[in-house]
């Protein structure tokens, strides 16, 4: 998709750490290369704790960059020692990281953007909604919506600021307590089938493989041009170990060096 970009390894300084919602942190980190390199579906490599334990560094989408203060946001949950561990980091202390990493999203001209965000997936898809709606809505009378799928109202994140961008913003959660009762493709289908909506439309997609299948499904069913970026289990996340391919229309792809943003149509399910 996008062209291979710099990638630097910094010491970035911690200027926030807040929950968000249930088990959800936001953190700041002051990181002036890589938040001026960084652009939407690109990942960074965190070193979560100093001391080396756990040693492994962990990837998170780039969730929102400040230019003008340099710094890069990620999004995250709190699933085990990794990011425990993270969630610990106080204001003033430092991460290693290692980024931009991967090949983000293709920024298309299209009259309609459609994101479908499944749980996490919501957190580079927030950058890529700022980015469009910054660079493109001026240029096109778009109608442009974001689906936010979750299992709950409780793990929903960024409805308010998606929605101080400009788009419409629907919640679907698994068990009917906010918005349509189902998975984020039901609701994606409905809307498809209800909106009246000006070709051409593309949709930017991130979240669960099996929400990516679905959401391929659909888009090739209704010949719309989807971005897909997926959520691969990495380990060295720059390419080295593949522990992370994947099957595609041209043979197999690193998700962390080739993605993790792909075409929905070069992906084999
Ligand atoms: Fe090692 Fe992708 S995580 S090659």
């Amino acid at each position: 998709m996008t062209m291979k970009k710099a990638m630097f390894q910094e010491k970035a300084q911690v200027v926030s750490n807040t929950a968000v919602a249930q088990n959800y942190y936001r953190m700041s980190l002051l990181s002036p290369m890589v938040a001026a390199e960084a652009r939407p579906g690109q990942f960074i490599e965190v070193q979560v704790s100093q001391s080396g334990e756990p040693l492994l560094r962990r990837p998170f989408g780039v969730h929102a960059v400040n230019q003008r203060k340099q710094t890069v946001d990620i999004l995250y949950e709190v699933r085990g020692k990794g990011t425990q561990a993270l969630s610990e980091k106080k204001p003033g202390d430092f991460c290693d990281i290692l980024g931009p990493l991967g090949n983000g999203f293709s920024i298309q001209n299209a009259r309609c953007s459609i994101l479908v965000a499944g749980g996490m997936g919501v957190a580079p898809l927030a950058y890529l909604a700022e980015k469009l709606a910054r660079d493109k809505f001026s240029e096109q009378k778009a109608k442009n919506l974001v689906l936010i799928g979750c299992k709950t109202k409780r793990h929903i994140m960024c409805k308010k600021e998606l929605e101080k961008f400009g788009y419409a913003v629907k919640i679907s959660t698994d068990d009917g307590s906010l918005g349509f009762k189902g998975y984020v493709t039901d609701l994606l289908e409905k809307v498809l089938r209800v909106t009246r909506y000006k070709l051409p439309v593309t949709i930017y997609a991130c979240g669960p493989k099996p929400m990516l299948k679905e959401v391929s499904r659909i888009a090739r069913e209704k010949n719309i041009s989807a971005q897909l970026s997926l959520e691969e289990h990495m380990a060295c996340g720059i390419g080295a170990c593949l522990g992370c391919v994947v099957k595609t229309t041209n043979g197999y792809k690193r998700v962390c060096k080739d993605g993790p943003v792909f075409e929905a149509g070069s992906l084999v399910w």
